[in-house]
């Protein structure tokens, strides 16, 4: 495998490309298709996706490519690229600025590379795996939160929130009345981002996709943070549940969505 670190540029360059041109057309006029009930796309997502691709298919065609809208390319190749062109739609279609780009790098279904950008607040996270988290270029650390009554926690609904009873309602009022407080932001991307600079001190959700979680994954894990699945197991690419913190609050956390779980 080749040091990650060499796939850094191009990956920056495509991200901050994406980033700028979401963030110019923050305000104007969408058109909004809808996939599910809750479910928007945009003609922005898919701009940006088109914009990625192109930056890294021109300079990895063996690669393979994952992305959310409409690219995939399956290639004979150990690489995969995980693209979420824009974390946060919803909040993006109604003009509010917390939304960001996503891509990560899989080699043999290992994340080795992930790097999230938003655009609002010109704040680029990058990782690559055993070399650290760093933001905006400076190295970053999970919070050092001992306690889960001292805890500011981040999750999300799933789009199935109006049909399913496994909708997260359940979890989300057992951490509400434990917990110093919780945010729901509408980006799992920048959720994670910010478990692994300390802004939050865990996050929870469930069924999600490979290119919310690969890059803010690999983030918590190289800012000193535990990522798993609900179960406490490591998390990896096929898991829809997620459970990211700073380590210290982990347990506590998978008492409440695990209850009687032994680990
Ligand atoms: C969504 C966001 C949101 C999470 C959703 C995701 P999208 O991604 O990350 O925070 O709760 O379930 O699907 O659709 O904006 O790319
Ligand atoms: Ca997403
Ligand atoms: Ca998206």
């Amino acid at each position: 495998m080749d040091n990650p670190r060499i796939f850094l540029p191009v990956a920056r360059r495509a991200a901050l490309e994406a980033g700028r041109y979401l963030l110019q057309g923050l305000n104007q006029k969408k058109r909004v298709a809808f996939k599910g009930q809750v479910d928007l796309v945009t003609s922005f997502d898919r701009k940006s996706e088109e914009m990625i691709y192109s930056r890294l298919g021109q300079a990895f065609p063996d690669h393979s490519f994952l992305a959310e809208e409409e690219i995939h390319q399956e290639r004979a190749s150990d690489y995969l690229w995980l693209v979420d062109p824009l974390d946060g739609t919803t909040n993006y279609a109604h003009g509010l600025p917390v939304f960001c780009v996503s891509i990560a790098l899989a080699f043999r279904n290992e994340i080795i590379l992930g790097l999230v950008y938003d655009p609002s607040r010109e704040e680029l996270y990058t990782a690559t795996r055993g070399q650290g988290a760093y933001l905006n270029g400076k190295p970053i650390r999970v919070s050092k939160t001992r306690k889960l009554g001292r805890s500011l926690l981040a999750t999300g609904f799933p789009y199935d929130v109006r049909t399913s009873q496994d909708n997260n309602l359940d979890h989300f009022a057992s951490f509400a009345v434990r917990a110093q407080a919780i945010r729901r932001l509408g980006s799992a991307a920048l959720d994670l981002c910010y478990v692994a600079c300390g802004r939050f001190d865990g996050y929870w959700e469930k069924k999600l996709k490979p290119w919310d979680l690969a890059a803010g994954a690999l983030l918590v894990e190289e800012a000193g943070g535990r990522v798993s699945n609900l179960e406490g197991e490591k998390f990896n690419l096929s898991s829809p549940h997620i459970v990211a913190s700073n380590g210290y609050i982990h347990r506590s956390m998978l008492d409440i969505l695990s209850p009687g779980l032994v680990k």
